[in-house]
């Protein structure tokens, strides 16, 4: 008998692709997915916990599963729930003491075993999953990708994990030592999404750059691997991320000039602009090692789009040390960004420091990044308007007619157009553009939707 599965996704794009894999390993077991929460019979929250909101939301959905629960037995329905991810990861044991809710946890490396977990759960057994196997156990387990239609733009994870230890940082905590895929399995599986319909990858890792697969005795860079995927045909775009400014080899900035289909867009976390801060930061780099990569990948590829993360209010961050962080914001000059306010996480070294920074001034400071910021991408996005841009379009928008798509620079792109062209590049004027996203016309297309004449359009950008 079918039963069905709702998958809750907090974090970053890892999450988002682990999700996916869970809901294949499921599937053999019988187990449809469903979109609606109170319809399902097993819950699944894919965790995240980099902060301490992104954690907190996790004990509060469990709060409101007891209910959903308790309502649904009373419609003499069962629910089982199960908690994956980093909080997982982290938090098991003392979830499992707590939350009687919770049936099964289980950790990022321990997927392949999620459909004999749940199982399990249904014959009454509480399980607690969050070994590390010393092999690539998970992905080489995981069942294939089916070939069903999937949208246009997919991620794929090349690499896992983090040696680097920034000193705030859980990820190497919850995601382990780092581990890269080997080659073949990475483009085996890229060609069954293209064959799936997929045209843009984004390669993903919590270190891309760092990673190091293996093939016949051969170890692999990211540049490589790049140039693999961008001979499927297929394959239209590629992105990374997310990339260590200490990993950024010149191979892989040679890619950017080299490789039309590595897209003009490059997320680099910055974290601060401080060097005494990004000292205490474990970062590995200073401000100006970071402002001389950014003139290189410029040089190499002058219309690049530049993201970053940055962090306010670092134990011990001064008014100057956030002066230079804006000074460096400045500088560099940003398309788009993410930025937070610190926050404490237990077992990290950060943590243990004294000279904690009063939340009323990590406030007052993520504002004033953020005002900076924002008005960065304001700007960049004003500038677009009167280019013409090739847009991959990925789905229907939300008004009738609309579709909906991304612009080279990964800036979201509405246009009036037929859902025919959901899956082609296809070229636009830009004509309107707000903080978040650019408004286009379809310049007249007359093409098959399915071949998307991107290389062509490159050498017009
Ligand atoms: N592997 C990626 C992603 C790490 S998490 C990387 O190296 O960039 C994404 C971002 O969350 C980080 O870049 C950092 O800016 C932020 N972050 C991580 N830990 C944090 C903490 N304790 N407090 C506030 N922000 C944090
Ligand atoms: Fe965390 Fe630093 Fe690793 Fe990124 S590089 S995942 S911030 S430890
Ligand atoms: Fe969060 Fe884990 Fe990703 S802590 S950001 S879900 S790696």
């Amino acid at each position: 008998m079918t039963k069905k599965v709702f998958i809750k996704t907090y974090g970053c794009q890892m999450n988002v692709y682990d999700s996916a894999r869970m809901a294949e390993a499921l599937a053999p077991a019988g187990f449809a997915e469903t979109d609606d929460m109170a319809d399902a019979e097993l819950i699944v929250l894919n965790t995240c916990h980099i902060r301490e909101k992104a954690s907190e939301k996790v004990y509060s959905e469990l709060g409101r599963l007891r209910v959903l629960q308790a309502e649904r037995a009373a419609a003499g329905k069962e629910t089982r729930v199960a908690v994956a991810g980093c909080v997982a990861q982290a938090e098991g044991a003392e979830i499992m003491a707590r939350a009687s809710v919770v049936d099964v946890v289980v950790g990022p490396q321990s997927y392949h075993r999620i459909a004999e977990l749940a199982e399990g759960a249904f014959a009454g057994r509480r399980a607690l999953e969050t070994e590390f196997p010393a092999d690539d156990g998970k992905f080489a387990a995981l069942p294939a990708r089916p070939l069903s239609k999937r949208p246009p733009a997919a991620f794929l994870t090349i690499q896992e994990g983090c040696d680097k230890f920034c000193t705030f940082c859980v990820v190497p905590y919850t995601r382990g030592a780092e581990s890269s895929r080997p080659p073949s399995h990475i483009l085996a599986e890229a060609r069954r999404l293209a064959a799936s319909g997929v045209r843009e990858v984004t390669v993903l890792g919590q270190n891309v750059n760092a990673y190091h697969g293996v093939e016949d005795g051969q170890t692999w860079s990211l540049a490589r691997l790049l140039g693999a995927l961008a001979d499927i045909p297929e394959i239209e775009r590629l992105r990374y991320t997310t990339s260590h400014p200490a990993d950024m080899d010149d191979d892989l900035i040679a890619a950017h000039r080299d490789l039309p289909q590595l897209m003009p867009y490059l997320h680099l976390p910055v974290q601060s602009g401080s060097d005494r801060i990004l000292r205490a930061m474990n970062r590995k780099h200073t401000a100006d090692h970071y402002l001389r990569l950014i003139d290189g990948i410029r040089a190499a590829r002058p219309d690049i789009a530049l993201s970053t993360d940055i962090i306010v209010g670092f134990p011990g961050e001064t008014d100057q040390d956030f002066g230079d962080t804006m000074r460096l914001v400045g500088e560099v000059g940003y398309a788009q960004a993410y930025s937070f306010k610190y926050s404490e996480r237990p077992g990290t070294p950060a943590a243990d420091l004294d000279d904690q920074v009063a939340d009323a001034v990590k406030t007052e400071r993520l504002a004033a990044l953020q005002e900076a910021l924002n008005a960065q991408q304001a700007a960049f996005n004003t500038a677009c308007v009167g280019r013409r841009l090739p847009v991959l379009f990925e789905r229907a928008g939300r008004n009738e007619g609309q579709i909906v798509g991304r612009s080279p620079y990964l800036q979201g792109v509405h246009a009036e157009g037929s859902p025919a062209l959901i899956g082609a590049v296809v070229e636009c004027d830009i004509t309107a553009a707000s903080r978040n996203s650019l408004s286009g016309v379809i310049k007249s297309w007359n093409g098959d939707a399915s071949v998307a004449p991107m290389r062509e359009i490159h050498g017009r950008l």
